[in-house]
């Protein structure tokens, strides 16, 4: 299988590259920049959502699974991309979501049926959002309380009916047929909910992975991590066929065994959080090498960026241990360029505060970093600090210590490497 130790990079599509000066990354940027992917030599990338979208939870909230978000661009602008990619031997990853919708999507005024409502006038339980606040909304047309893991603004999908099931295996479908290789799944811990929406019990203080505001009171027993989670994988799966599909699980590794059924990989979030200590990385690493079938990633467009995390001294130790690692390695963008945290922007876009984590790609030294010919949507950092131009070739840049990290993997011996 060509994701078997393959490198995957993760471009955040509206931070990539503008290629129409209205200061938001897009399709055709990426395009331009597929020859830096292969300089680099990983062997696959992962867009993160490019569907219509509101844009509350950037993306992540989707209006339609089978178009292009108009700001990114077209599908035959995905069409060109995909070619472009695979003549040059890239592999291409879409982000699925199939947990919830935007609240803009059609689907929830024309199949209200596909969304989990409550069986009274008010909140069924007790659980929360993952972002904060509770996870139960009054929907101000029907009346009726709608259920949303994430924002209000992303109402849960009901996986229990076949409707649902149906037309997520149609976009599985859709967009396997336009040539994608793979998806990565979004929150699919959280697909199905317990079906009688019983009460999660208060936080055990067990759970090794962070969890935002009042979420972190409860243990997500019938919220989150249904055995029938993995029926709806199931599903996914036999759409997908061979089709490479890697899961956001959020639980701690010995979690991940039931999901790797029908998953090829999952995420090793244990690592993502590990402190910059030897035994603590030990300790995060060791039991997901042993089940073998984990993604290694140190970070992502969710939490602080590497640099910032784990300090900038950090980071060259820190792709050796990643790159080194038997398996496959997802890196974010611009970690290969030590890109630290970003200031955001005032007010936040994202409201669970994830702007400093997305700023645009550097590529030269110039004010916008050569990510746009207009405003940025976010400022850029540090151009003329850190930029691709100025350390492509200077063997002692942090990016060409990515690069010969990876070039050098097939040829040598890889295990765990330590700081
Ligand atoms: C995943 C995404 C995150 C998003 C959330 C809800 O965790 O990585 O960006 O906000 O799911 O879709």
């Amino acid at each position: 299988m060509w994701w078997q130790d393959a490198v995957v990079y993760q471009i955040y599509p509206r931070s990539f590259q503008d290629s129409d000066g209205d200061g938001i990354g897009d399709l055709r940027g990426i395009t331009s920049r597929l020859d830096y992917l292969s300089y680099l030599g990983v062997d696959a990338f992962w867009l993160s959502p490019i569907y219509p979208s509101p844009l509350a939870d950037f993306g992540y909230d989707v209006a339609d699974y089978t178009a292009v978000d108009p700001q990114l661009g077209t599908l035959d602008d995905f069409d060109e991309l995909v070619r472009e990619a695979h003549a040059r031997g890239l592999k291409v990853l879409l982000d699925l979501i199939p947990c919830h919708t935007s609240i803009e999507h059609a689907w929830f005024r024309e199949h209200p049926d596909r969304y989990i409502w409550s069986p009274v006038d008010g909140p069924a339980n007790n659980w929360k959002a993952a972002f904060g606040g509770g996870a139960w909304s009054r929907d101000e047309e029907s009346g009726r309380w709608y259920l949303h893991t994430f924002y209000p603004e992303q109402p849960d999908l009901d996986w229990r009916n076949p409707e649902v099931v149906a037309a997520m295996q149609d976009v599985v479908r859709f967009w396997l047929a336009r040539g994608v290789d793979g998806f990565r799944l979004d929150a699919v811990n959280v697909i199905v909910k317990d079906a009688e929406l019983r009460d999660d019990p208060p936080a055990s203080g067990d759970f090794p992975l962070p969890l935002a505001g009042e979420s972190a009171e409860l243990d997500h027993v019938y919220s989150a991590n249904r055995p029938e989670a993995i029926d709806a994988l199931r599903a996914l799966r036999e759409a997908a066929g061979d089709a490479f599909l890697v899961g956001e699980v959020y639980l701690p590794t010995s979690g991940y065994p039931p999901y790797l059924e029908v998953l090829d990989l999952v995420f090793a979030f244990e690592l993502l959080f590990a402190p910059w200590d030897r035994e603590r990385l030990r300790e995060a690493i060791e039991p997901a090498l042993e089940l073998g079938r984990v993604a290694w990633v140190l970070s992502n467009h969710d939490f602080p960026r590497l640099a910032s995390r784990l300090g900038p001294e950090h980071v060259r130790e820190a792709a050796t241990l990643l790159l080194k690692l038997p398996g496959t390695a997802f890196v974010y963008q611009g970690d290969e360029l030590g890109l630290p945290n970003g200031p955001g922007v005032d007010p936040p876009l994202d409201r669970a505060d994830r702007d400093p984590f997305r700023h645009p790609m550097q590529w030269d030294g110039s004010p916008t970093g050569g990510f746009t010919s207009g405003e940025p949507w976010l400022p850029p950092i540090d151009p003329a600090e850190r930029n691709v131009e100025a350390q492509k070739g200077d063997s002692g840049s942090l990016l060409e210590h990515y690069r010969r990290l990876i070039a050098e993997r097939e040829s040598s011996e890889r295990g765990l490497i330590l700081p």
